[in-house]
């Protein structure tokens, strides 16, 4: 092939490959672009604009693109000399590069419970990654949001909403191509028991039904929202094959007739963890034994299903579970997959690194949801 003609070729090609790549978001900008992807359908107005914008911005990078990659057509047309096709290189490899770079999209991730401890450790690692993901940190309060700013997270990175509001957390989730879902029902001592000297529990910012069942119920509903293929993440818990388990007591009250309320924490993570595996999204979900505020990447991790221990420690440091809720959304054998993670203490056994490698240890084995029982 004459060698304008296949830089020409070349040059058409890398416009177009630009041209389709959608705009989800850019980093730098203090709001960001939200655009429908493209196998959802419009959910307002606004979303169907950023479409037609995107479009448009679309079309002037394909024109600009080709025209700047027409350069090295160009020269190797009007020059005379055979050198000229060192230069002509030169330039279509370096604009070829800078296309590819400037055009990639970074997944935009929604994390709940981004001013939490796990969920915290999850959207700062992600923030992290910059030009793979474009993180929004959603926080319950005002303060968590000033608390995140105030340690130098961007402003637009940030958002509130209470996830018991369904109708908030959809707004705000609207065009993420995946959630990690990091919030939980935290419960507090308020007292002592008389006859057993033990402290009693509460849950005085939501019982685990509103926050663990609703409040995931809604954020799983919104990330449905943005599209079949937005890969939802779940921060679980070990335990939940006992209902038993000491912790679904927790802010449990016995009531004269007999019957109980409030409580059954790991109850209503199952129940939540159920209808997101039922909704057909892509889900992963960990269950995290006890957690521990302790640097990560110094440990194995060792994975399982169904509560099983047989080697290893009931804990794991937040910071490693964080790694791994990120990895989730790196490695696609990660998705539709419900398993537990422990470790081993420091020290012992080999520091995981390869977490394709981890997962390939849990063969084809995935939590059996027949196991103890759903709120
Ligand atoms: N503690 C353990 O040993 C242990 C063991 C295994 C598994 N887990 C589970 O692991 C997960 C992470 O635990 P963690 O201790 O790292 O989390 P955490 O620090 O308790 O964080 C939970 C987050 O959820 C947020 N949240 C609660 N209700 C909300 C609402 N209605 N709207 C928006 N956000 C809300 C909280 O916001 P505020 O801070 O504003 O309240 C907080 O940021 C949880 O699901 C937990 O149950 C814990």
């Amino acid at each position: 092939m004459p060698r304008p003609l296949l830089c020409l070729c070349l040059a058409a090609c890398a416009a177009a490959a630009g041209a389709e790549r959608p705009i989800v978001s850019r980093p730098g900008l203090r709001r960001p672009i939200l655009v429908a992807k493209a196998d959802a359908p419009p959910a307002s107005p606004i979303v169907g604009k950023a479409e037609l914008a995107s479009s448009i911005i679309n079309l002037v990078k394909a024109i600009v693109g080709a025209g700047v990659l027409s350069l090295p057509v160009g020269i190797a047309k009007f020059s005379g000399s055979r050198t000229a096709i060192v230069p002509a290189c030169v330039i279509m490899l370096v604009v070829t590069t800078l296309c590819a770079l400037l055009g990639a999209t970074p997944r935009r991730v929604a994390v709940t419970g981004a001013g939490g401890q796990t969920g915290q450790h999850a959207f700062r690692k992600l923030l992290a990654k910059t030009g793979e993901f474009a993180p929004l940190g959603i926080v319950r309060s005002e303060e968590s949001r000033a608390a995140l700013l105030e340690s130098g997270v961007p402003e637009e990175a940030v958002v509130v909403a209470d996830v018991t509001d369904a109708a908030a957390i959809a707004a705000v989730m609207k065009g993420c191509d995946a959630l990690i879902i990091g919030t939980s029902a935290k419960p507090a001592p308020i007292g002592t028991d008389e006859e057993t000297g033990r402290p009693i529990f509460a849950f005085p910012n939501g019982q685990p039904e509103q926050v663990d069942w609703l409040g995931q119920k809604a954020q799983i509903d919104a990330a449905k929202a943005c599209g079949p293929d937005t890969h939802v993440v779940i921060c679980s818990s070990m335990g939940g094959t006992d209902p038993s388990n000491m912790l679904n007591a927790l802010g449990r009250e016995s009531l004269p007739d007999g019957s109980t309320k409030g409580g059954n924490i790991l109850l209503w993570k199952r129940k939540a963890e159920k209808y997101l595996i039922d909704s057909g999204l892509p889900y992963t979900v960990v269950h995290p034994g006890g957690l521990l505020n302790e640097p990560g990447s110094k440990r194995e991790i060792v994975i399982g299903v169904d509560d099983e221990r047989d080697v290893g420690e009931r804990s794991i440091p937040r910071e490693d579970v964080a790694e791994v809720l990120v990895q989730a959304l790196v490695i696609p054998a990660y998705r539709g997959r419900s398993f537990d993670i422990r470790s081993k203490l420091e020290g012992e056994g080999e520091v995981t690194t390869d977490f394709a490698a981890l997962l390939e240890g849990l063969g084809d084995r995935n939590c059996d949801y027949s196991l103890g029982e759903i709120a």
